[in-house]
């Protein structure tokens, strides 16, 4: 098939050129290649629970209207009157009778058929063919407790292309998860720049040093302490409390304290397993005793499937741990601009779910109400944006073991802008719809 040439292309896998941040030419080659073919996370569904509930999902320059259906399934429409063009919908309502164009009256059901043309013997009849003045219908399907988008009709479905990371945070039970807090971050970078902040943990050390608390990892030598094993293991998991504001959430932390007299007995490595499997087991019970949906951890653990963070590409992360996850999407506002929304989510039992939060209005990544993990990520960010620019840097460098997610999923890109077909990119979906933390750089090949 055509192929088109990519502009700085990422040929050696371990070196990203600096113009993918903030060349106009290559922003907008995503804006025509890579964005209308991708699944993309719409609406969290608690922001439409109810039947003819709508909500406006915008990417780059496209509008799109998601609705909930009255058998509680989703659809999806282009947000333009099919008249002159406006705008049906702006922000959130509902279509219980239907959508009416502000500008003329034109008419739609809940359905996007049209249903009325206001003065309609004034238009040619071949202006008014019924299946072209219907609401031109999106693709829009279900998964992990939210509405995802495609506007390509060509493109796979939807569970197709997030596996393998679907199944593992199905596992999860991620779907059962509300929302607690719903932030939108405005920040001055490319939104490639933005999400790689957050896909390698290599950047801890440095960045985060609160989270590097001796005594949680066996001693190289000397005797292994339980008690301060344990102590180190509660200020963890208290400073990733506080750190992202719930990311382990604070019923998580109260459990773990319970058990600071735990007998840990033998070895380190015996010691550290039996207070990992005995955690586990505790927040497990705290929550079903409480009646809220909650996966079986150390079943999560045997299977394999207790990875801590998952992808979805392009632009969609979920970070479980115990009971709560954090999650992340990017949107590009510009070749140097994205927004950056964070929900953190936790378990309710069944009716006592809280009201979903209100749609935030974006602040700046400096604003002292962030909590302090992000911040420290966040400032950061703005700098390395700067520093692309130097003209004598050529290309990111990366770690071919810490960083590989980087590169993998960049080559993914690659393929999209190039015009590979949908056959030909789905096997490299699944190499980057995985954990993306210590993933190696991986061969794509097909
Ligand atoms: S633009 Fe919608 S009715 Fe005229
Ligand atoms: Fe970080």
């Amino acid at each position: 098939m055509y192929r088109r040439t990519v502009r700085y292309p990422v040929e050696h896998p371990d070196r990203i050129p600096k113009e993918r941040y903030f060349d106009a030419d290559f922003y907008q080659l995503e804006a025509e290649q890579l964005w209308p073919r991708v699944w993309q996370m719409a609406c969290r569904l608690e922001e439409i629970p109810h039947p003819h509930d709508v909500v406006e999902y915008e990417i780059l320059d496209q509008s799109v209207i998601v609705t909930r259906t009255e058998d509680m399934g989703v659809r999806a429409f282009e947000n333009a009157c099919r008249h002159r063009g406006v705008k049906l919908v702006d922000g959130r309502t509902t279509c219980e009778s239907g959508f009416v164009c502000p500008f003329h009256g034109w008419c739609y059901g809940a359905d996007g058929t049209n249903v009325k043309v206001t003065q309609s013997k004034t238009f040619a009849a071949h202006n008014l063919e019924p299946d072209e003045i219907d609401l031109r219908p999106v693709r829009c399907e279900i998964w992990g407790g939210c509405a995802w988008i495609n506007l390509d009709p060509e493109a796979p479905p939807l569970r197709q292309s997030l596996e393998p990371i679907a199944s593992i945070l199905d596992a999860w039970q991620v779907e059962s998860m509300r929302a607690e807090w719903w932030r939108a971050i405005r920040l001055p970078v490319n939104w490639k720049l933005a999400q790689e902040a957050f896909v390698e943990q290599y950047h801890v050390v440095e960045t985060h040093p609160q989270l590097v608390i001796s005594g949680r990892f066996p001693p190289r030598s000397g005797e292994f302490d339980p008690q301060t094993f344990v102590e180190a293991e509660l200020r963890y998991l208290r400073t990733m409390n506080e750190g992202m504001a719930g990311m382990v959430h604070a019923s998580d932390v109260g459990v773990a304290e319970q058990l600071r007299d735990i007998e840990l007995a033998g070895d380190a490595a015996t010691a550290m397993a039996t207070w990992h499997t005995t955690l586990n087991d505790a927040v497990v019970k705290h929550h079903r005793d409480a009646g809220s949906a909650m996966p079986d951890l150390n079943d999560l653990e045997a299977r394999g499937v207790n990875e801590p963070m998952g992808y979805c590409f392009p632009h969609y992360f979920v970070l479980p741990m115990y009971s709560s996850a954090s999650s992340y999407r990017f949107r590009p506002l510009g070749p140097e601009e994205t927004l950056m929304e964070i929900w953190s989510m936790a378990r309710f039992p069944e009716g006592e779910e809280p009201e979903p939060p209100s749609p935030p209005i974006p602040i700046d990544c400096d604003d002292p109400g962030l909590p302090p993990i992000p911040t420290q990520d966040f400032s950061n960010l703005p700098r390395q944006q700067r520093g692309l620019h130097t003209r004598g840097f050529e290309y990111m460098r990366l770690s071919e073991t810490a960083e590989g997610h980087i590169s993998n999923y960049q080559r993914v890109i690659d393929r999209y802008l190039s015009g590979q077909t949908h056959d030909e990119i789905l096997p490299t979906l699944a190499e980057v719809n995985v954990n993306p933390l210590e993933r190696p750089i991986v061969g794509l090949d097909s």
